[in-house]
């Protein structure tokens, strides 16, 4: 994205907080006396901000043990439920009523769900489970549409201690596979099928897919009916959640777990290897769950209606589509559909007739959706909106302008929010009515998080790029790798010599301390705000019987932020008829092993790819040729010159 990192380099606009507003965080003066108390007593302040925030069943002792490090453990020795405090906690303070779920789907159909029946719902589902024997520290993998149904089922799990694992429906059956057979789940929850694009996505024919050969582990699967489409329905194994639901009683006791209780694993990609499981604790993680959206949302769960556009498949919608808002006591829009169907005023029809006043997207969705033209949003009154967040990938001030223009009418503050998987909740983000802000830039580190831009030894940077490291552990940091702690020592803390968490992102911070994330410094790829692993995809392109070797890099895409491109041998000749027919199926199988979004944009075939003498694959050069730049690497070291030309030429 070289356009984009100029012109963020050249970004002088401001904009101040708008003014009148009583913000959670009401001024940079409070934000600073905030970042205060931390860097004066860290353990005190955030011993207070648990023990306010989160409703305990019996109190913490120590607030951060760092003794075995990176294996931070926080809030020792305290029990507490999730669920409580998501769902009982509320009622218990009159709340019942309260929607606590907006859900709408594609077709138009809405449904309102209140506290009182989200926590019935849960809990038949969390008897449902223990009936088929789940018990305290048992994977359970959720494999969804955007149905409130999937978020009835996270904090089901969390009533009685099972660990979820959240697949994202759009994943592929061998996808699916790697994951159940990883965290050795015991159940499978499921639903037929989700809409999508006036169709239907078929998911229950997927996990039968996936559970044909290995997945030892499950023993059943659950599967809502939603679709309508059909499917089989394997005797024994297979069991209809409406009716395991009906059989069940609305009470069920919320079980205190520790608050270093494990509490999903999510995978995510990384540059080496297959995804990683990043596995998140429950008391910490929820803590900062709810300070962020009170923070950084300023959320005010009596007043307003918050939606994220996120799919629960992800960290965004796991924080922030379900449990930020619920931990707070409020209301949380969910749609399940695309953004631009049936037209692209979809998503700003949602927002006008569902009242809502926070709106959280990705960059990607606002480039598409500027592309749409601005009589879309036009046709909707947005002036119930007051905040405006992004996540997932850089965003470019064009977009950035346009959000705050046309659908911000000038007056919604833009939350840029910069974080991971890993780090549970928001690191960098702008307080909407305390904090200046400036297209493109996260801006400042929030309270309690220690943010630097390092050099490759470790040393503060104060002037050009760096990498982005955070200095002290915090509440919601991952935990581990699921079932590889030593992956999670390498990938994470290796780099600083355990005395950073390596981000893999670089950053540059301005005169004025803001942050602007310049992108990963590593081989992830961000295509629409999702991240890829470049070996990821080439280890599907060479499990493909005609593929030699594969090389993925990015290259600069107008919309998705990247597109993937692919440079192929193969391990025969072929004529360009047949490379183009080649090329279809090698998409295909790269969706068949990962999923749709790692399909490459572009494959390129040549006879060979270029290499150092070492053997090492020149990526900064395949970047360039992919993204038909001037080729700013050093070939020298190239073994077989003549082969740029070939690939330039491949297109
Ligand atoms: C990128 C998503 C720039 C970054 C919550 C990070 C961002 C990766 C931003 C994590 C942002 C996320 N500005 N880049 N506001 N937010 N990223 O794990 O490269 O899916 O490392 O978590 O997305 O992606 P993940």
């Amino acid at each position: 994205m070289s356009e984009t990192i100029e012109s963020i380099l050249d970004e002088h606009r401001s904009f101040k907080p708008p003014q009148g507003h009583q913000g959670n965080i009401a001024s940079l003066q409070a934000y600073h006396s905030l970042c205060e108390a931390f860097s004066n007593d860290s353990d005190a302040t955030w011993k207070d901000l648990a023990t306010e925030h989160l409703n305990w069943k019996s109190p913490f002792s120590n607030v951060l043990n760092q003794q075995n490090a990176p294996f931070f453990r926080w809030f020792e020795g305290g029990t507490l439920n999730l669920s409580e405090n998501c769902l009982d906690r509320h009622i218990d303070a009159g709340l019942g009523e309260r929607n606590a779920i907006i859900w709408e789907s594609e077709a138009g159909e809405v449904r309102h769900i209140s506290y009182s029946e989200l926590l019935a719902n849960v809990c038949r589902a969390a008897n449902a489970m223990l009936t088929l024997g789940i018990r305290a520290g048992d994977r359970v993998v959720i494999y969804m549409p955007m149905i409130p149904e999937a978020a009835i089922t996270m904090l089901a799990c969390t009533r009685i201690g099972a660990i979820h694992s959240v697949v994202f429906g759009a994943f592929s059956p061998q996808a699916l596979k790697d994951r159940i057979e990883d965290t050795q789940a015991r159940l499978v929850i499921t639903a037929d099928g989700g809409g999508r694009r006036g169709g239907v996505h078929a998911l229950k024919p997927n996990v039968d897919a996936a559970l044909s050969e290995g997945c030892q582990s499950v023993e059943h699967v659950l599967i809502v009916r939603h679709a309508g489409n059909d499917i089989e329905m394997k005797a024994q194994r297979d069991l209809n959640w409406h009716e395991a639901l009906h059989a069940e009683s609305e009470h069920c006791e919320p079980l205190a777990v520790d608050s270093e209780h494990p509490l999903f694993i999510l995978y995510t990609s990384g540059s080496t290897g297959k995804p990683k499981g990043i596995l998140h604790s429950t008391a910490g993680y929820l803590l900062w769950a709810r300070l962020t959206m009170l923070w950084t949302f300023d959320f005010k769960p009596e007043s307003d209606v918050f939606w994220c556009t996120a799919d629960v498949g992800w960290i965004t919608g796991h924080t922030y589509s379900v449990y930020g808002p619920l931990a707070c006591g409020g209301t949380t829009v969910m749609y399940e559909g695309v953004p631009t169907y049936p037209d692209p005023g979809r998503l700003w029809k949602i927002c006008a007739d569902h009242d809502v006043t926070i709106f959280y997207t990705a960059p990607t969705a606002i480039r598409a959706l500027i592309k749409a033209g601005d009589e879309w949003p036009n046709q909707h009154d947005l002036s119930g909106l007051r905040i405006l967040g992004t996540v997932g990938e850089p965003i470019n001030p064009e977009a950035w302008m346009w959000y705050h223009n046309v659908i911000g009418k000038g007056r919604c503050p833009i939350v840029d929010t910069w974080w991971q998987t890993e780090t549970g909740g928001h690191m960098i983000a702008p307080l909407p009515y305390a904090t200046p802000t400036k297209p493109g830039s996260a801006t400042l580190p929030l309270p309690g998080i220690d943010i630097a831009v390092v050099d490759e030894e470790g040393q503060e940077v104060s002037d050009g790029g760096g990498l982005l490291v955070l200095r002290k552990p915090w509440p919601s940091m991952l935990r581990g790798v699921w079932g590889d702690d030593q992956r999670y020592i390498d990938t994470y803390w290796e780099k600083f010599k355990g005395k950073y968490y390596f981000a893999g992102d670089g950053a540059r911070r301005d005169e004025d301390g803001y942050m602007w994330i310049m992108g990963r410094v590593d081989d992830v790829l961000n295509v629409s705000g999702h991240r890829l692993g470049t070996m990821e995809i080439e280890s599907a392109l060479v499990s493909h019987e005609a593929v030699a070797e594969a090389a993925v890099v990015g290259r600069p895409h107008d919309i998705k932020g990247e597109a993937v491109c692919a440079f192929v041998t193969l391990k025969g000749d072929v004529d360009d008829a047949s490379a183009q027919a080649l090329a279809t199926q090698l998409r295909a199988h790269v969706t068949k092993e990962i999923g749709a979004i790692a399909k490459p944009d572009d494959i390129r075939f040549s006879n060979s790819l270029p290499k150092t003498r070492s053997g090492k694959i020149m990526r900064r050069l395949l970047r360039d040729i992919a993204a038909g730049r001037e080729i700013t690497s050093d070939t020298s070291t190239l073994e077989d010159q003549s082969v740029v030309q070939q690939l330039q030429k491949s297109r």
